[in-house]
């Protein structure tokens, strides 16, 4: 089983609850996860031109609603947490013309059918998928959503490093005279889809809920509703200031399914 319907009224309230700290700790530019992982790499998938229209799912504070209305697009951008639409709409003012911002769960097909027929270029939710206790009425009614061609890109933590209960172990051995540091995870399970909590990011004081589901419930899922894979990055960390060395585990997959007939 891989939605959790009983859970969404749960999450929803735990997003309620860390929307301020959220949006406080993202702040205007996002953290350094966003702006050297997600961003570069989601913006390449999409290939935006300007004046096309996109819809942004679990858009959060907004903030790259905002770097989709500076490259030009018109943006719907959808969120079910009243809280964090709340925010994005102050933190976004300069773009009120191009961001129309709807609170919206992405669970719920009837909601989703209200955005209209063919009527985005593309679709995007960064950091979101994981965090949506049931994917199959979005996924269905992005395929009524998105204009013929259309793409739908999305970046999830790693479902194949980053499921739950992975452990993170760095070792330090001393090698010849040289001390030597290896990183590595340790996991005993991938296959069986779960729903946890997480702490995201610094300061949460209240965990959200998570919903681990491997790789091939993803592709199996597009691919059913008529969606084909063309786009695939596991970017992670490159810089000589990435202390921990964790370069070869990439912490995120962004993925383009593109709609077909
Ligand atoms: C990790 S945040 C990512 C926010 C934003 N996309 C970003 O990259 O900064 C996950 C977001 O998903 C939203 N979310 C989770 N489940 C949802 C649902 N069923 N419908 C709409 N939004 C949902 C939460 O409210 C939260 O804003």
């Amino acid at each position: 089983m891989s939605e959790w319907n009983e859970l969404i009224q749960d999450s929803q309230e735990r997003w309620e609850k860390n929307a301020e700290h959220w949006d406080d700790y993202m702040g205007k530019e996002s953290n350094r996860f966003h702006r050297e992982l997600i961003r570069p790499y989601t913006e390449m998938l999409l290939n935006i031109k300007e004046g096309q229209s996109l819809l942004d799912i679990a858009c959060g504070n907004g903030n790259f609603s905002k770097r989709l209305a500076e490259l030009g697009a018109n943006v719907v951008a959808i969120d079910y947490s009243a809280k964090m639409i709340e925010r994005a709409k102050i933190r976004t003012k300069e773009y009120t013309n191009q961001i129309d911002y709807k609170v919206i769960d992405a669970t719920s097909y009837e909601q989703l059918s209200e955005l209209g027929i063919e009527k985005f270029d593309s679709a995007v939710a960064n950091m979101a998928l994981m965090d949506i206790a049931d994917i199959s009425p979005l996924v269905k009614s992005l395929h009524k959503m998105i204009k013929s061609n259309g793409i739908f890109v999305f970046s999830i933590t790693h479902p194949c490093f980053q499921p739950p209960g992975v452990r993170k172990i760095t070792e330090t051995e001393d090698r010849n005279g040289n001390v030597v540091t290896t990183n590595s995870i340790l996991l005993s399970k991938y296959l069986t889809p779960e729903p946890y909590k997480a702490i995201g990011i610094k300061g949460q004081t209240t965990p959200h809920l998570m919903f681990h589901r491997p790789l091939s419930y993803y592709l199996n899922l597009f691919s059913k509703s008529n969606f084909v894979l063309d786009g695939m990055e596991e970017p992670s960390f490159q810089t000589e200031s990435n202390k921990f060395e964790w370069n070869e585990i990439p912490p995120v997959l962004i993925l383009r399914f593109r709609k077909v007939a």
